[in-house]
């Protein structure tokens, strides 16, 4: 994020409250440019900085962002460093700058995967952060919906094997307590980047009734605009939750 601080009281009336985004593309970026894919992430994560100031500009609450999935641990093992490195680049270093510009950081997924020292920077950058309310930047690590449900089911299954819970009362609210998303709501608006159309295991049971929108930028290429003219597009979207206009 800039040092500049973000302008007071943005009109968020009309939503959305909570926008997620699948960073998608940073490999094309580089490779359309002749140059190494870690290049595109270098670029995806100042798009990052980018987009986390345009959301508090617009004022939107909840931020959430795919930066690494259960899955991507199958790319070549120096991507996977490279990400990594971004990552710790951004928990240890943009830490002070998100701070004073009041984003309350979250970093949602499994953590058992994940070097050590990364995960006390995950600790330290949320602890810090705890009591910021201007906005919440959920950073998604490590993270797979599927993977995400899985575990909540088998929490739930031991709560109810040892009697402690009746299989009744399972519920929509009892069962996303139970997920890494718990106490918070449900995006709104899920954009993907780089004109790919998938869902890719982000979100499952949280993006039930979001509305998705597909843009073409590649994620480097991303900004502001791009973000305006998503939420633009968001707002003009009808939401039914299966039920009739009214
Ligand atoms: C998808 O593009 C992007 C990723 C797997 C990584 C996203 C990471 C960042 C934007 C950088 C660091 C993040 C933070 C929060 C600082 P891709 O590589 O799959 O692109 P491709 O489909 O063109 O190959």
């Amino acid at each position: 994020m800039s040092t500049a601080p973000l302008p007071a009281n943005p009109d968020s009336s009309q939503g959305p409250n909570h926008v997620a985004i699948i960073m998608d593309g940073n490999g094309r970026w580089a490779t359309a440019r002749g140059l190494p894919r870690v290049a595109g992430h270098r670029r995806g994560a100042d798009a990052v900085r980018r987009v986390v100031r345009g959301a508090g500009e617009f004022g939107i609450p909840i931020l959430t962002l795919f930066a690494f999935s259960t899955e991507n641990w199958t790319r070549p093992a120096d991507e996977v460093s490279d990400l990594m490195g971004l990552l710790r680049h951004y928990l240890r270093n943009e830490l002070k700058e998100l701070h004073k510009n009041g984003v309350r950081l979250r970093v949602i997924g499994n953590r058992e995967g994940l070097a050590p020292d990364i995960v006390n920077d995950i600790a330290d950058a949320e602890r810090t952060t705890l009591d910021n309310r201007r906005i919440d930047v959920n950073i998604c690590i490590n993270y797979g919906a599927r993977d995400e449900i899985l575990r909540a089911t088998r929490s739930l299954a031991r709560q109810v094997a040892a009697g402690e819970l009746a299989a009744d009362r399972i519920d929509a609210n009892l069962f996303e307590r139970e997920l890494l998303t718990a106490g918070v709501p449900d995006p709104d608006l899920l954009i993907r980047t780089s004109g790919e159309q998938r869902i890719s295991n982000f979100l499952l049971w949280q993006c039930a009734y979001s509305e998705l929108v597909f843009v073409e930028a590649l994620w480097p290429d991303f900004g502001k605009d791009d973000l305006a003219q998503a939420i633009a597009e968001y707002r003009r979207r009808e939401r039914r939750y299966g039920g009739v206009s009214g």
